[in-house]
């Protein structure tokens, strides 16, 4: 059990260094991750929601709504109606649009720099009806209709049920809300939820585009430097002090003793380096703020459940894009009347659905290699209606929190957005 584990441990370990970068070295030999610097943006206190944090200071309207998925977990949602000086254009029938972030991570990163840099409020200043998603199990989104996140039946889903049920919800709330279709910009497992979901025919009648950054869809090429890792770096008493040795749901919790002890350990095996190790998992990102890592690392990292975790890593080891494995062949039979859980298949997308997608030369976890098969089951895609960004040095995070993203990326994704109206 503990040999099919680690990999997700590396994986969990992986996400968790792959947005703050180089200072998680740092973080950890000054023994917590989450004691760095102050100053900028104030985060929110836990109880309050988004809104009561940096960007209503910066202007801007900021509203908080709840949404009820079909399997009972109410996620937090933020809408910036408008831009900071009231308009921004677009008129009475504003596009609205969701953005919905990655793993290990919520709303609150999209918010992280200096607000002529964020993505949201670049889009609310040039017109849009911003939404921005907050997922399962990460902090204003840790409610459930009768389950109760210090209970393992909480935690009790992958990646699929973000697919199946938090998309799918938040767009049919901004659809009664707003009677339009709605563009959806997403990252990292952002855009895999969606591009899930649309295979499976879910968001079509509700999505008007969508624009993919650093795009997961499969992720064989990171088995190789992880299998690397995890071989030289990983035991089973660390697995099991980060109590991820079992198929029982759990919380995830990068800010937890736990995966804090655990990451601890991994750093202080001889012949282990964190510092390289980082930089050998993620690729070495180009153009982050150190105050922008700095807030990060004290709001962000976001829980997640291990079966998420454990989903991404049977992506990397199986090279498929199916839903989760329970690793039994009579369980997947009872959950899915077959052996092997059914595979996503991305060219039921509709051809003529816009996409546009951006990814990066260094990008570790959405390798050049691995979006090319992406784009390879794209292949049928109508030319016209699939655009692609290659930005050479850009890793994972500088898709988010790069001080030249709005430059680089952004004005791409604007234009995309503003082409299809
Ligand atoms: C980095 O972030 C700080 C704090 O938000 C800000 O004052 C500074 O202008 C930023 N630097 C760049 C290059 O954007
Ligand atoms: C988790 O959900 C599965 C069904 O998908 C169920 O068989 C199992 O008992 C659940 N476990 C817990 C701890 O809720
Ligand atoms: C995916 O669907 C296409 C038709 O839309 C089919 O030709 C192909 O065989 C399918 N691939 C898999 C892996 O099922």
């Amino acid at each position: 059990m503990s040999a099919s584990s680690f990999p997700s441990l590396a994986l969990g370990c992986f996400l968790l260094v792959l947005v703050v970068g180089l200072r998680v070295a740092d973080g950890l030999s000054r023994g917590s991750m989450l004691d760095v610097g102050s100053g900028g943006p104030v985060a929110p206190p836990a109880t309050a929601g988004i809104c009561a944090s940096s960007f209503v200071t910066y202007g801007y309207k900021c509203q908080e709504f709840d949404v009820v998925t079909q399997d009972g977990y109410i996620l937090s949602v933020q809408r910036i109606p408008e831009g900071r000086t009231g308009g921004g254009g677009g008129g009475t029938n504003k596009q609205p649009v969701l953005i919905q972030h990655g793993v290990l991570a919520d709303g609150m990163t999209w918010l992280l720099n200096p607000p002529e840099q964020d993505l949201p409020l670049i889009l609310a200043d040039n017109g849009f009806d911003v939404w921005i998603a907050n997922s399962r199990g990460t902090r204003f989104s840790r409610r459930h209709t009768s389950l109760d996140p210090a209970n393992a039946d909480f935690w009790n889903w992958s990646w699929d049920e973000l697919a199946q049920f938090d998309v799918p919800a938040v767009l049919d709330f901004i659809h009664g809300k707003t009677g339009q279709k709605i563009d959806y910009v997403g990252h990292s497992l952002g855009t895999l939820v969606a591009l899930a979901a649309l295979s499976e025919g879910k968001l079509v009648d509700k999505l008007q585009s969508a624009a993919l950054l650093s795009p997961i869809a499969y992720l064989s090429h990171m088995t190789t430097p992880l299998g690397v890792v995890a071989a030289k770096s990983f035991s089973g008493e660390m697995v099991k002090s980060a109590g991820l040795a079992k198929f029982d749901p759990k919380e995830f919790d990068p800010k937890g003793e736990s995966v804090a002890n655990f990451l601890q350990a991994l750093c202080d095996i001889p012949g282990v380096n964190c510092y390289d190790s980082v930089a050998a998992f993620t690729g070495i990102n180009c153009c982050l703020n150190d105050s922008t890592v700095d807030l990060f690392l004290k709001t962000e990292p976001q829980p997640t459940s291990t079966k998420t975790l454990v989903h991404l890593s049977q992506m990397a080891r199986y090279g498929v894009l199916a839903k989760y494995n329970y690793g039994i062949p009579g369980f997947n039979v009872m959950h899915y009347g077959d052996v092997r859980p059914p595979v996503y298949n991305l060219s039921n997308i509709p051809r003529d659905f816009p996409i546009f997608l951006s990814h990066g030369g260094r990008d570790a976890l959405s390798d050049p290699k691995d979006v090319r098969h992406l784009l390879d089951s794209l292949k049928l895609h109508d030319v016209g209606k699939l655009t692609v960004q290659f930005v050479e040095n850009y890793a994972h995070a500088d898709f988010i929190m790069a001080v030249n993203a709005k430059d680089i990326v952004y004005s791409q994704v604007l234009s995309f957005l503003k082409n299809q109206r």
